[in-house]
């Protein structure tokens, strides 16, 4: 299952590209850094093509979809080959289509009310956003108290970094944190490949667990 195998990193990259031919560069500085991983945002109109592209190119990576707010872009994800998708918050149309597919996706979740309606709908891993600005590790291990027995499983984002994500790889119950710290926007359009590669490096490292 794919989100076990992101357990394993710790860490996924959250990126958006402005052409496929970028985002292939990228795919490639992050596997050269040791994180074959990434996903790729619906934040920009490459990330369809984008993905479509890299899965072929880099079929040993897991590339996943990110920001799919609408039924037609996880329909457009899961057809370009993404292994899973993500959402900053919880629409129930997409999630019940994503599960209805059995497809692995994660809804954005940041209160009480939020982990219930997702739970409702079926899914069991959810990803917290926007991590630091809702509360932090003492929110989500607040959210985790009540909810505990569900096996549900988190993925923080959100001002998530070197500093601190540590403290979220502490908690059993997350399975890996995401950020654009990895492969910043200005690298990226700059091109500064060997900077995206040592970030990459830094993060498996700062990600593995004891
Ligand atoms: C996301 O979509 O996961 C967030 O935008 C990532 O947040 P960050 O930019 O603070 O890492």
């Amino acid at each position: 299952m794919v989100f076990a195998q992101l357990r394993r990193y710790g860490v996924v990259p959250v990126v958006a590209v402005d052409t496929p031919e970028q985002g292939l560069r990228l795919c490639e500085a992050l596997a050269e850094g040791g994180l074959p991983v990434a996903e790729i945002t619906f934040r920009t109109a490459a990330a369809e093509a984008t993905i479509r592209a890299a899965v072929t190119r880099f079929p040993d990576m897991i590339l996943g979809a990110g920001t799919v707010l609408t039924a037609d872009q996880l329909a457009r994800a899961m057809d370009a080959g993404a292994r899973f998708a993500v959402a900053p918050g919880c629409t129930p149309t997409v999630v019940e289509r994503a599960v209805a597919a059995s497809f692995p996706f994660a809804p954005g979740v940041c209160t009480p009310s939020d982990v219930e309606r997702a739970f409702g709908l079926g899914v069991r891993m959810l990803k917290f956003f926007p991590a630091e600005a809702a509360g932090g590790v003492p929110l989500l291990k607040a959210l985790i108290g009540p909810y505990g027995h569900l096996g549900l499983e988190f993925c923080p984002t959100g001002g998530i970094g070197p500093a601190n994500l540590a403290s979220y790889l502490a908690l059993p119950q997350v399975a890996f944190v995401g950020g654009t710290w990895i492969a910043p926007r200005e690298r990226v359009s700059a091109g500064d490949w060997q900077a995206i590669v040592a970030l990459a490096g830094d993060a498996v490292a700062a990600a593995r667990r004891p």
